[in-house]
């Protein structure tokens, strides 16, 4: 493509279900913002688009687990993100919300032209239905036993025991999660984009994007040669939250939230430019560009070209640089679990420090496999890089200036090779930095940055000009000059990275922000301008506060998450719970078993017996730390070979509302075949 007009910039629009969290911006948010502060100085006519995505399944769980309606849900959560985004300085034009009404006319307008245009099939398909709720079931709303592992609470989307993804007919006697009652196959009308005619042209786009990052481009190729030609996806649901099919005759339905979500970043761009719109979506020489997560790949790279595609006025995306997953402390983020560092908190414990923040993420940040965030990490970079090497360089230049020249800035003398080597680093600082950020590649671009400070921190280490002062005073201004251009040359390109910094540190050297090419030059300030001492840039973090933090961490991940409780299940008569043989026992061995992740194979001794019973517990305990203790089993179950070692019993475990698990069992030991009833 030749140079872009402009640049439409999209940042993938988080679902107001919940706060942001670190891995939000790691996977997506910040790489998006320093992109566009890239371009925004390169003086590209850039717009910033994201808002908060406002329905679909999550939002409705969430509202029914606060007991809550959805409009609460999303009302806080918009709030909340809206706040803690601006809080980091995530550089949005605009930040809106699916639920707004440009929005909802815009989505439902795009369906109809697609339906106009006999894009869609209209097909009666069974899905299950709630008959005391009366509605039909999401997948996420049912739950049953999994046909793979025999896990009692498998989802219909997937087991979370052993991670097979399931569809709901899968279940072994399925329940709704809304009433516990079976559900019942109905039949129900829904609207489906065909894909199999466009999979030539997906394809063929696809393949005209090897400048994508391969993580992304070959989840694509292999989603396109593994699905065996492209199935046809409903694009609506029968939910009573969300944008009204609007169709005749379409009571009960909205439309997909994966089908209106990406036509929320058409709406949000319609809210703030009014009437120019078009152009940013209409214009070949608009460079279209989704800032995502990895999960997000196939909805942008595949399913939203083919609806911009069959709508056929639009461009479609350019590039769409997913980050993957940021974990935390080795474990996966879970919001449910409560195993996250939550932005608006981290704003709330780090006052000032955003740049702390933003500096460790794009550090760390996944650009091409999983990564892992710890606090110690963040201390470290915090510690050793930003205060030991930027902030204490800045300081003592700033300090020096201040006490040999009363902050004017002095005349150089001649300049020698270590000083031309300097020079010559701040002229190739900008091009360098620039084409990493323009490969999507953050974290070498940072590096080159944190180079400068390095350079400029070596410098004066090396030259002394303390000790020069005495001797030499030409040299020492020479030294102080270049040191000063260097500062000012980490002011002007940190503007992406730390945008809060540089602007302290311009305002310190008394300078503007300058175009990005402009940076491209040995002296920012002139001999005879005037610099004030400023202040330290960056605190240590001790010990005691990263301490705090992983208390912290600990303490909210055992605390009570909210999600929904389990329903009652149904009465049962007295003889049928008395057909149970449920007894104490002891575990006297525990192994994992061979290529699973969650099962435990345990020697359990009832008393009357030694058995060997196979447990989903493996991700709750080590094997070590179970033995020798007691436990409660049901004696009488019939035996189940689970990865081909025959389980004989269970054993009974009391689970709370954030997935936490514990052995039930008397409050003293017991002799083993001790009868519970
Ligand atoms: O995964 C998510 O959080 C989705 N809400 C992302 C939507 S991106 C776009 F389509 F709006
Ligand atoms: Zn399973």
């Amino acid at each position: 493509m030749p140079e872009p007009k402009r640049y439409t910039v999209t940042a993938a629009l988080p679902y107001a279900n919940g706060p942001v969290h670190i891995g939000h911006l790691a996977g997506c948010y910040l790489p998006a913002d320093i992109y566009v502060r890239y371009l925004r100085q390169k003086g590209k006519a850039v717009k910033f688009i994201c808002g908060s995505d406002e329905h679909g399944v999550a939002i409705i769980m969430k509202a029914k687990a606060e007991g809550i309606s959805p409009q609460e849900v999303v009302d806080h959560y918009h709030e909340t993100m809206q706040t803690a985004f601006k809080g980091l300085g995530i550089s949005f034009d605009i930040y809106s919300r699916t639920s707004r009404k440009i929005h909802h006319e815009t989505a439902s307008d795009f369906f109809l032209k697609l339906y106009e245009k006999g894009a869609f099939t209209e097909k009666e398909t069974e899905q299950y239905y709630d008959p005391e709720a009366e509605q039909f079931l999401a997948d996420r709303y049912i739950e049953g036993e999994c046909p793979n592992c025999h896990f009692p609470n498998a989802y219909g989307d997937q087991c979370e025991n052993c991670g097979t993804s399931l569809s709901p007919t899968d279940l072994i006697e399925p329940r709704s999660r809304l009433s516990g009652a079976t559900p019942e196959r109905r039949k129900t009308t829904h609207w489906f984009l065909p894909l199999d005619h466009l999979s030539g042209r997906i394809k063929a786009y696809v393949q005209s994007h090897k400048d994508w990052k391969p993580n992304v481009y070959g989840q694509c190729m292999s989603w396109l040669d593994e699905s065996g030609g492209l199935q046809a996806r409903s694009m609506t649901r029968d939910l009573d939250w969300g944008i009204k099919v609007p169709l005749p005759d379409a009571e009960g339905k909205v439309l997909y939230v994966w089908f209106d979500a990406p036509i929320g970043y058409i709406s949000a761009t319609k809210e703030l430019l009014g009437d120019q719109w078009e152009e940013w979506w209409k214009d070949e020489d608009t460079s279209l560009i989704h800032f995502i997560g990895k999960d997000n790949i196939v909805f942008h790279c595949i399913i939203f070209p083919a609806m911009l595609m069959e709508h056929g006025e639009f461009i479609l995306p350019d590039q769409v640089p997913a980050n993957e997953f940021l974990n935390l402390e080795g474990k996966k983020i879970s919001t449910s679990r409560n195993w996250a560092v939550w932005l608006h908190e981290y704003l709330d414990d780090f006052p000032d420090q955003q740049d702390v923040l933003r500096y460790v993420l794009c550090a760390a940040a996944p650009e091409t496999k999983d990564n892992d965030f710890t606090w110690k990490d963040f201390q470290t970079r915090n510690n050793s890089e930003l205060v030991a090497i930027y902030g204490n360089f800045v300081n003592r230049v700033l300090v020096l200036m201040q006490k040999y020249y009363e902050g004017v800035v002095p005349k150089p003398g001649s300049f020698t090779d270590v000083d031309r080597e300097l020079l010559n680093l701040l002229e190739s600082s900008p091009e360098k930095i620039g084409a990493s950020l323009e490969q999507y590649r953050f974290r070498e671009a940072l590096n080159s940055y944190m180079q400068l400070a390095r350079a400029g921190n070596k410098y004066l280490a090396d030259e002394e000009p303390w000790k020069q002062v005495k001797t030499d005073p030409q040299r020492t201004q020479t030294i102080l000059y270049l040191a000063t251009q260097v500062c000012a040359a980490l002011a002007q390109l940190g503007e992406p990275f730390l945008p809060f910094t540089s602007k302290k540190l311009r305002s310190f050297l008394g300078i503007e922000l300058l175009d990005w090419q402009a940076c491209a030059r040995q002296e920012f300030v002139a001999a005879g301008q005037l610099v004030s001492k400023g202040e330290l840039l960056f605190q240590k973090v001790e010990d005691e506060k990263i301490d705090l933090e992983l208390e912290k961490l600990k303490q909210k991940s055992m605390e009570k998450t909210v999600v929904p409780s389990e329903p009652l299940k149904e009465e049962v008569a007295f003889d049928d719970f008395a057909k149970m043989d449920i007894r104490t026992g002891t575990i006297l061995s525990a192994e994992p078993v061979p290529k699973t992740d969650k099962l435990l194979k345990l020697t359990v001794d009832i008393g009357v017996e030694k058995r060997t019973i196979v447990s989903g517990i493996a991700e709750h305990f080590k094997p070590e730390d179970i033995i020798g203790q007691q436990v409660s089993v049901l004696a009488n179950l019939a035996p189940k070979k689970l990865r081909g070692v025959e389980s004989k019993g269970m054993i009974l475990m009391a689970e709370n509302n954030s997935g936490k698990l514990e052995f039930v069992r008397p409050g003293e030991s017991f002799e083993n075949g001790s009868v519970i009833r």
